[in-house]
């Protein structure tokens, strides 16, 4: 293949990779980085891409009907197996909580425009299709929360499922019936066999809001907006948590729907409020593409005084014999639109820029910015990333900025207003020394970095502070400010201090009350149970991330092993450079750090073994009733014995329950959570011989 199409195959790998990496912070995390409006630029730079490569190499065939194939089909472009996310919908879902199960219908999603060119260019096409001179559209707000699948099977709400990766979703019903204003059963005398359909869940501002104000209060994660607490909300596993949460649910579509479909979408909602099921409010019948113009110029201007966040709107052809001639794409239709708003800008002044150290020495400059509210949350600090980036901006400190904070990402200096310059601005310049430790600073391509390690009280901070982040020893509610105020109280200098941390030594510090104290402490000894993978991650070694670290756990099994292992050994590794096997070897090497890891097995950290091997390898299963081989105890034994995990009850994401004679009520929970039984006999034979 000529270099010209290698270098295309390579941009489509990569763009591939990225967007599948921001679909599960997004979908699966609930934890974006990027704004919608970057996100969509990058799937449609995907989407023309990966058109040019098919028509050069002759597929034609790139975007199947919906009813003909299904998502999961991929072209072999590139020979590989798994679908392009801009043939899928979402992100994988996550597995180890709740059940996954089918959506009645696949769940689509939206094309995402922003300007009037594209809408007017959008009722063009739509018009052209159908051979009509005019089209009506049925136009809501586009709720900023997560999709629900709502089933009512004869009147009576069954199952609820979160849309996942368009097919199959995760199985939140028990969640969803806490939902005060989600009704358990249909209005009216006649209920319909099926009626499936699809809505948001949403938090209001004003519940998002004290609900962060008691997370606060209590140590425990605060949420970056309400859409992230309705979604961290609603995949908790205990619904009487999701009770106290004010969650609301409205619905817009129906998935599927055992009696005759209305013929338009306005009598859709129309039906939708028969039954008694909330349903998108505000939403507006237009007879024209104009009058959807003007409903979304009206609604940008109002969406900082509704009670809950919007981020567009949602334009529908309004017939659904229109939207059926009108098909749909892969996942999504051609007969609606989500006309996105301009993400939201502010302006203020840049009072200073300041260095922040990060973990790795790295020196980051953060403008503080006078405070200003963007979108009902207040901004006061912007990364400015680099020196690069000071310069590509040219920004000074005293400059009028212009600060963008769309959907919940880390608020970002996007222009500089020079026109607003009085000569009073002062250029920023990279101090010599790092501001913590007062080393001199080294450069690094565009970074500085100060290279003392852990001697540079900054770098220790963030390294605690990255112990007990999630992804390594997790640790909730042990965040970078509490850390900061624990090293500067001096109760914790290193990693196993964290363990020492007394309920008396909490209360007498600013700001922590007996429940936060006790939640701390109680995270801290349900973080002693970790896992090999965490542990090394949590280390903080110089480029072992969290892959290395889990491929590092995999091969050695044990941290004695790690320890003792030669860089010859770490080099064997595939996927580990010389350069890597140096700072593993040098980091397990060091006496203070062989020091530090004794004391924190001292203090109880222990490895909870994930086996590789095993027919129950990641396997969760519960035991109830007498068996008849052996003891309940025993059988456990075995379970783990074959990597399995023994649980003690029933919860959604339990692979089986295996029953021996008078079985409890956890037959009755695995039932209802549609877990599948074996009996005693089946499960030895099938695992255990
Ligand atoms: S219609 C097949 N209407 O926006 C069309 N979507 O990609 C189905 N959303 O995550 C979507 N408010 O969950 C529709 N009034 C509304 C909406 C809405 C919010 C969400 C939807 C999806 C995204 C669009």
């Amino acid at each position: 293949m000529k270099t010209n199409d290698n270098n295309l195959e390579k941009r489509i790998k990569k763009l591939q990779k990225e967007i599948k990496k921001h679909n599960q912070l997004y979908y699966t995390l609930g934890k974006p980085v990027i704004s919608d409006l970057e996100y969509d630029k990058l799937l449609k730079e995907l989407a023309t891409l990966e058109s040019e490569y098919n028509s050069k190499i002759g597929v034609t065939t790139l975007f199947p009907d919906f009813e003909k194939k299904s998502l999961f089909e991929s072209l072999k472009v590139f020979g590989q197996t798994k679908p392009s996310p801009t043939r899928t919908v979402g992100a994988p879902i996550n597995k180890t909580q709740f059940s996954k199960v089918a959506h009645t219908a696949p769940m689509l999603s939206l094309e995402s425009i922003t300007t009037k060119e594209e809408c007017l260019k959008f009722d063009a096409d739509c018009k052209k299709k159908l051979g009509v001179e005019s089209l009506d559209y049925m136009v809501e707000p586009k709720l900023d929360g997560l999709s629900v699948e709502l089933v009512y099977e004869n009147g009576v709400l069954t199952r609820a499922v979160t849309r996942g990766d368009g097919l199959y979703g995760e199985e939140v019903t028990s969640n969803i019936k806490v939902i005060k204003t989600v009704p358990c059963n249909l209005k009216g005398d006649n209920p319909p066999r099926l009626l499936a359909l699809r809505g948001e869940i949403i938090m209001h501002i004003a519940d998002f809001q004290a609900l962060n104000k008691i997370q606060a209060e209590s140590g425990k994660e605060v949420f970056a907006n309400p859409r992230n607490a309705a979604s961290g909300s609603i995949r908790q596993l205990d619904s009487s948590i999701i009770a106290r949460r004010k969650l609301h649910v409205y619905c817009y579509k129906i998935l599927t729907y055992s009696e005759k479909m209305p013929d338009t979408d306005e009598k859709i909602i129309e039906l939708i409020k028969n039954f008694g099921v909330p349903y998108v409010p505000r939403a507006k019948h237009c007879a024209g593409i104009m009058d959807a113009i003007n409903y979304h110029i009206e609604f940008e201007k109002k969406r900082d005084s509704l009670e809950y966040e919007i981020d567009g709107v949602v334009i529908n052809v309004n017939r659904i014999d229109y939207q059926e001639k009108l098909g749909t794409r892969t996942n999504n239709p051609h007969w609606a639109i989500a006309y996105k708003f301009e993400p939201r800008k502010e302006i203020t002044r840049v009072e200073n820029i300041v260095i922040q150290v990060g973990r790795t020495g790295v020196m980051t400059p953060v403008a503080l910015l006078k405070p200003v509210e963007v979108g009902g949350v207040t901004v006061s600090r912007a990364t400015l990333h680099n020196m690069d980036e000071i310069a590509k901006l040219d920004i000074k400190i005293g400059d009028y900025v212009r600060v963008q904070r769309a959907g919940d990402v880390i608020p970002k200096v996007t222009e500089v207003l020079k026109e607003r310059r009085d000569g009073d601005e002062q250029v920023f310049h990279m101090p010599l020394k790092c501001p913590s430790c007062f080393s001199l600073l080294e450069k690094e391509d565009v970074f500085y970095r100060c290279l003392s390690g852990i001697s540079c009280p900054a770098q220790l901070k963030e390294s605690i502070a990255h112990y007990a982040s999630k992804g390594a020893c997790d640790i909730e509610g042990l965040s970078d400010k509490t850390v900061e105020q624990f090293y500067d109280e001096g109760l914790v200098s290193r990693f196993s201090d964290i363990y020492n941390l007394k309920k008396e030594g909490l209360l007498r510090l600013e700001g922590w009350k007996d429940k936060k104290a006790d939640n701390l402490l109680n995270a801290i000894e349900r973080s002693k149970n970790t896992t090999l993978d965490r542990f090394i991650f949590a280390m903080g070694i110089r480029n072992v991330g969290k892959h290395i670290a889990n491929i590092l756990s995999e091969k050695f099994l044990n941290l004695e092993r790690l320890m003792s292992c030669s860089i010859e050994e770490l080099m064997e590794i595939k996927e580990i450079g010389p350069e890597t096997a140096q700072s593993i070897f040098d980091f397990f090497n060091k006496e203070n750090h062989k020091e530090e890891i004794k004391r924190l097995l001292f203090s109880g950290v222990s490895f909870q073994n994930k086996k590789t091997g095993g027919k129950l390898v990641g396997k969760k299963i519960v035991f109830t009733g007498v068996l008849s081989k052996m003891s309940r105890k025993e059988a456990e034994k075995l379970v783990e014995n074959e990597g399995g995990e023994a649980q003690a009850n029933v919860s959604n994401d339990t692979d089986f329950l295996v029953i021996g004679e008078n079985p409890g009520s956890k037959l009755d929970d695995a039932r209802k959570k549609g877990i599948k039984i074996l009996i005693e006999k089946e499960f030895f034979s099938q695992f255990m011989e």
